[in-house]
């Protein structure tokens, strides 16, 4: 259980069900919430604190009004960020969210020094790279939630097409949290059989398909505003493996420094978590083609570093 984490963006839906659930499954003492719309972070902070009064759960959130209340924080999560709405393009997106992960960055790096810092906020990989920079924590301390999200997607549906909600599944989909993301069926087991040596290959282009998806079916059944139930346990998951260490690899957006043949971004890798962040990067051994998606997938959040590098939100 760790002392006290912090969530900004906290009010939103993303940041009050991380803020929940962790209450529930005990990931720390203290849950300090923080965002630009106080008054509800005061109320999101005091409901969830009644429920955790409900069970009698050892857990305090609570709803500050500055980044003050968050010092001594063990981990920072940032959910933070505006969502796109339909006048406005990728890279305007790209931007407006780049300036308020910097700045929140920047802030946590006063006030929470030796904090990991768990990223949310969308674009994933490229917001991991700003937070990073602007917080100029070593890159061992600045992870990003996405992989465990995709993986749980893929996970689920591959639970529906085999009828089968027993057995467990393990994911593993690599690459940028994007339409390019890669779900490796060579790697995923079901039970400890490769999902690719159970499916027929039409079946395993459905689930492809479908774990991309994943994310853009919810908002098309939301209407307004996306997932928030399954980014919330999948941050949960991370920091449980944080907090407890287990020999269990899952992926996350780590930063690359020649592992997979990839250089200076964030991109979702398999990892080790452990008490000081991203303890190991593990390395599964593409084949040509896979390894050739997984270079696509980056030369995507490549463009996205390009364009924040030109409009000076990173050098
Ligand atoms: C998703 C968004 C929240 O994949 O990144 O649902």
């Amino acid at each position: 259980m760790f002392n006290k984490i912090a969530i900004i963006g906290g009010s939103g839906n993303v940041g009050s069900h991380i803020a929940f659930l962790g209450a529930i499954r005990g990931i720390a003492r203290e849950i300090a919430l923080f965002s630009i719309d106080t008054p509800r972070c005061k109320g999101v902070g005091l409901d969830i604190s009644q429920a955790a009064a409900v069970f009698n759960l050892p857990t305090h959130i609570k709803g500050y009004e500055s980044y003050e209340g968050l010092s001594e924080s063990e981990v920072v999560i940032i959910t933070a960020g505006i969502p796109r709405t339909p006048n406005m393009t990728r890279d305007d997106l790209l931007l407006k969210n780049a300036s308020i992960v910097r700045e929140i960055s920047q802030n946590i790096a006063k006030i929470a020094p030796d904090a990991l810092l768990l990223i949310v906020s969308n674009p994933l990989d490229a917001m991991c790279l700003v937070a990073k920079h602007a917080s100029g924590f070593d890159s061992q301390r600045v992870v990003g939630m996405a992989g465990v999200l995709d993986g749980a997607r893929l996970n689920y549906e591959s639970k529906v097409v085999l009828n089968d909600f027993q057995t467990p599944i393990k994911p593993y989909v690599l690459g940028a949290h994007s339409d390019d993301m890669l779900p490796l069926l060579r790697f995923s087991l079901y039970g400890d059989k490769p999902l690719a040596a159970i499916l027929d290959s039409d079946m395993q282009q459905y689930l492809i398909k479908e774990t991309k998806n994943g994310g853009a079916k919810i908002v098309s059944y939301y209407q307004q505003g996306s997932a928030y139930f399954a980014p919330a346990s999948a941050a949960i998951k991370m920091l449980e493996l944080v907090t407890n260490p287990q020999d269990e690899d899952i992926v996350c957006s780590v930063y690359v420094q020649g592992e997979y043949d990839l250089h200076d971004i964030y991109i979702g890798l398999p990892v080790k978590l452990g008490k000081k962040g991203v303890e190991k990067i593990v390395n599964l051994t593409l084949n040509k083609q896979e390894q050739e998606m997984l270079k696509i997938s980056a030369q995507g959040i490549k463009k996205q570093v390009e364009i924040l590098k030109n409009n000076g939100l990173l050098n």
